[in-house]
């Protein structure tokens, strides 16, 4: 049984020569996890997802606020009962330990190393390659993908409530990394384990997650299911950072109460807001639609890329100085240099204050 609670945790990071202006890495965190519960932490590079990472590890002190364990504050429970299992970005390993007696160590303490190759076993499905071998080499002689399977081997033997993964499987071949998302997946929920995850794709992060939270300079953006922060986001952030090929966004004023493109028309507003106002309109390229005749408005093939897997032409247009992202289908006819004609679905649009970038509903 393991629930995480967060409340108001905040974390900056202070030169010690006092040099360099202070960093705030976490500011105003809260977040209930509950037990069993898979939660991704997304964000870009560096807005704190190893931070909170390591303040939920204990490896890190917030300067302010509560990390709750089954609603115990953190600190007042001993570090061997932490029941913590953690895969680091950057792996650590005892570089003069052979993996063997890395993955061991906590078992061996406990005179229960004959329980360690069951964990093998199970991190062998995990990243789908047979680990055993490697379990009697030193760091130096592991590449990066080796060195990131023994440290999952070594998160999983353990007694363990909970797995704090960094990044972990950055450095497996893609064919590798897929699958071992499904299969960490299950095995999180065949042990009934509480698995915090963090990553900066998406894509990684729909797979493993069953609710995501968005970072974004060290605070809470959104948080839900992929498919609710996809389809229904709180932000321009949140609407830019999900969605392959990334949405189209179009800057606009508010004229006679609805939104002015100039050129690219004009589109009614989900809610009044003044003449004046500066509002962008968020489109998906799946939501402007290819027309055959010249009713639609017309803007330049500059490259196509087809994406087999998913099924469909990207096209990147340019309508004036403008770029678009438009879906078109796979055997689409289109080449650089031609015209062709769009017509917007402004019934899938999202409009978005310019200022605060606060989706306008
Ligand atoms: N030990 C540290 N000392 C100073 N600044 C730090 C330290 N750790 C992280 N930071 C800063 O805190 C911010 C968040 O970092 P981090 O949590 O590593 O982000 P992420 O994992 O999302 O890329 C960054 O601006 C980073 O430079
Ligand atoms: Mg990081």
């Amino acid at each position: 049984m393991r629930t995480i609670t967060l409340k108001d945790v905040s974390k900056t990071f202070y030169d010690k020569s006092r040099k360099l202006t202070p960093v705030l890495a976490i500011k105003d965190f809260n977040l209930r996890i509950e037990n069993g519960e898979a939660v991704v932490l997304l964000g870009p590079s560096g807005c704190g997802k190893t931070t909170l990472l390591r303040l939920i590890a204990g490896l890190e002190q917030p300067d302010s606020g509560l990390i709750l364990y089954n609603d115990i504050p953190l600190d007042e429970i001993r570090v061997e009962d932490r029941g913590i299992g953690m895969v680091f970005q950057n792996y650590v390993l005892i570089p003069h330990w052979e993996s063997r007696k890395t993955v061991g160590f906590f078992l061996r303490l406990r005179d229960r190393e004959d329980e360690v190759p069951a964990h093998v076993q199970t991190v062998a499905k995990i990243t789908g390659v047979d680990i055993e071998s490697l379990m009697g080499r030193f760091p130096r002689h592991l590449s990066g993908g080796e060195k990131q399977r023994v440290s999952i081997a070594r998160a999983f033997a353990r007694d363990l409530e909970l797995l704090l993964f960094d990044e972990p499987f950055a450095n497996l071949d893609a064919k590798f990394r897929a699958k071992a998302r499904v299969e960490l997946k299950r095995l999180i929920q065949e042990f009934n384990v509480t698995l915090i995850y963090v990553t900066h794709d998406q894509v990684e992060a729909m797979s493993v997650a069953d609710r995501i939270v968005v970072i974004n300079a060290g605070r809470i953006i959104q948080a839900g299911a992929y498919a609710a922060l996809h389809d229904d986001p709180d932000s321009l952030f949140v609407a830019e950072f999900l969605g392959t090929p990334t949405i189209n966004s179009f800057w606009g004023r508010v004229s006679n109460g609805e939104w002015d493109g100039s050129y690219m028309g004009r589109a009614p507003l989900p809610r009044y807001r003044p003449d004046g106002a500066e509002v962008i309109v968020g489109l998906r390229p799946e939501h402007i639609r290819l027309c055959d005749d010249d009713s639609g408005i017309p803007a330049a093939v500059e490259r196509v890329t087809p994406y087999y897997a998913e099924k469909f032409l990207l096209l990147e247009v340019w309508l004036r100085k403008r770029r678009w992202r438009i879906q078109a289908p796979l055997d689409a006819p289109f080449e650089p240099g031609y015209t062709v004609y769009c017509k917007l679905d402004w019934s899938r649009a999202f409009f978005f204050d310019a200022s605060t970038g606060e989706r306008i509903r």
